[in-house]
């Protein structure tokens, strides 16, 4: 079959690889190809397993592969082919050198630039697909233009808004498509041709396009913003459980202002996932450059107190379970970001599980769809960690639970069974204010909410 144009997307991870199969899905006539340098994640595309797990996912792969979407590994002939390539490759933390665990790790980007440069032989628009800080495209086009072959390469931004657990949806029904472009008329033609793709499913007014560095700062700021107000309600939880308010009445009252609205202000044992961090971060790095360092220390403060949560939490721990948990028995309760995904990214199971085993307690971790990911996290530290995906055999003989992530099978649970089979006095520590805590201080339970006061039977002397 003769497609309509060539789409290449380099990078197969969370965002290229579900957003590409949406764009194939919605597309039969553009050719969707994704590459990858991790050649083991490229044979899991081709595979019944897929590399990730999202919600909606196989069936889209299932239904384009083969036919319009492909996953293949030579970057050479892929770079060739396409007539436009979407950049999605990661773009961490820097571990080293200036900006050290604040600025983003563009190495991988540049590489990705460099490749491009080498194998185009033909003219290409670039889609910054990937979260940049500001003025990354000006970067971009001085590495693709330097040593110039005659080719033209236009760049466009266009952020990724999905969020993982709702990925598919997200991409199906955005709330905006987001398409920074440079004004000049190669960079309209180019706009114009990233706004036609998107207008297959999406509608028109929903599809913003704006200056190119309107667009890389924009999704920075969106991040920033998600970030601080889950820090904002977090940084209230303390209070609540000195004073006796209820975060949850706390939250209610604050979100049902049409002015700030309830989203986003679920009190929980912090943020994770691989972009708030990393992101908030990356802003701070750039105001710290231009010398704004008020407004760097600001968002800053955003995951400072996350980290305050994180150990809050930890500590509340060891303060209700008589002061020490060594040889105690906690089973963690998810160990994923969130709900409905197996991605464990700066997931806050992981610092609470790390803080657990330095106080030498013995842990007990189930996930429904994460256990992979946590193996790879507590790699080398975890001699007394077990990892069991059935949560009652998990929590059998345990001391405590710890619910870190949201998952819906953690309300529903024979929490009289799991209360039987564990040690007594039993601690349920709610991470996510998810659970009925009146019914399980009745079943007999210790329990620890977030911005809540306790619920604690007093034992007789
Ligand atoms: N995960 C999210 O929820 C999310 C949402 C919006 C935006 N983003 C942004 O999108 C980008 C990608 O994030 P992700 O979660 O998909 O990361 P990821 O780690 O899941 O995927 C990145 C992929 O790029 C590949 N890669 C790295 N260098 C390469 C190269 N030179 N050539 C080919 N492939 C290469 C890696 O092997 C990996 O498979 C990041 O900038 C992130 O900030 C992520």
């Amino acid at each position: 079959m003769e497609f309509k144009r060539k789409i290449l997307c380099i990078g197969a991870g969370y965002v290229g690889g579900i957003t590409m199969a949406v764009i194939a899905d919605k597309c039969p006539e553009y050719k969707v190809t994704l590459v990858d340098i991790d050649h083991e994640k490229i044979d899991r595309w081709n595979s019944d397993r897929l590399p990730i797990f999202e919600p909606g996912l196989d069936e889209i792969v299932k239904r384009r592969r083969g036919k319009n979407l492909f996953f293949v590994k030579d970057m050479e002939r892929a770079i060739k082919e396409a007539d436009i390539i979407f950049v999605s490759v990661n773009t961490p933390t820097k571990e080293f050198g200036i900006g050290a665990g604040m600025a983003a790790d563009l190495q991988f980007w540049e590489k990705t630039a460099r490749e491009i440069k080498e194998y185009a032989e033909s003219d290409k628009i670039i889609v910054e697909k990937s979260t940049l800080p500001v003025r990354t495209a000006s970067a971009m086009e001085r590495i693709l233009s330097s040593g110039n072959k005659g080719i033209h390469f236009e760049i466009i931004s266009n952020p990724e808004f999905l969020s993982e657990g709702s990925a598919v949806k997200d991409l199906e029904e955005p709330d905006r498509v987001l398409i920074g472009y440079k004004d000049t008329p190669s960079g309209k033609k180019a706009r114009d041709e990233i706004i036609e793709i998107y207008a297959h499913w999406v509608p028109r007014e929903k599809i913003i396009a704006s200056n190119i560095w309107s667009s890389e700062l924009s999704k920075l700021v969106a991040n920033a913003f998600l970030a601080q107000r889950v820090s904002s309600i977090n940084s209230i939880t303390p209070l609540c459980e000195i004073t006796g308010a209820d975060i949850s009445e706390v939250s209610y009252a604050v979100g049902t202002d049409s002015r700030i609205g309830s989203k986003f202000l679920n009190p929980s044992v912090g943020f994770g996932g691989s972009c708030f961090k990393k992101d908030i971060l990356n802003l701070v790095y750039i105001c710290r450059y231009y010398g704004l360092n008020e407004v760097a220390d600001y968002w800053e403060g955003v995951v400072k107190i996350n980290e305050y949560q994180r150990e809050r939490f930890v500590r509340r721990m060891l303060d209700a379970m008589f002061h020490t948990l060594a040889n105690k028995k906690i089973c963690l309760f998810g160990f994923a970001f969130k709900a409905n995904t197996d991605d464990t990214r700066e997931s806050s199971a992981i610092y609470v599980a790390k803080r657990l085993i330095e106080e030498r307690a013995h842990l007990s971790i189930t996930d429904p769809k994460a256990l992979e990911n946590a193996k790879k996290d507590l790699k080398g530290i975890d001699v007394n960690v077990k990892y069991i995906e059935d949560p009652y055999e998990a929590a059998k003989g345990c001391d405590a639970i710890a619910v870190m992530t949201e998952w819906d099978i953690y309300r529903e649970l024979d929490y009289e069974r799991i209360y039987r089979d564990m040690r007594k006095p039993a601690f349920i520590f709610d991470g996510r204010n998810i659970l009925d805590h009146k019914r399980l201080f009745e079943i007999g339970f210790n329990v620890y909410p977030i911005g809540k006061p306790e619920l604690i039977h007093h034992e007789p002397y």
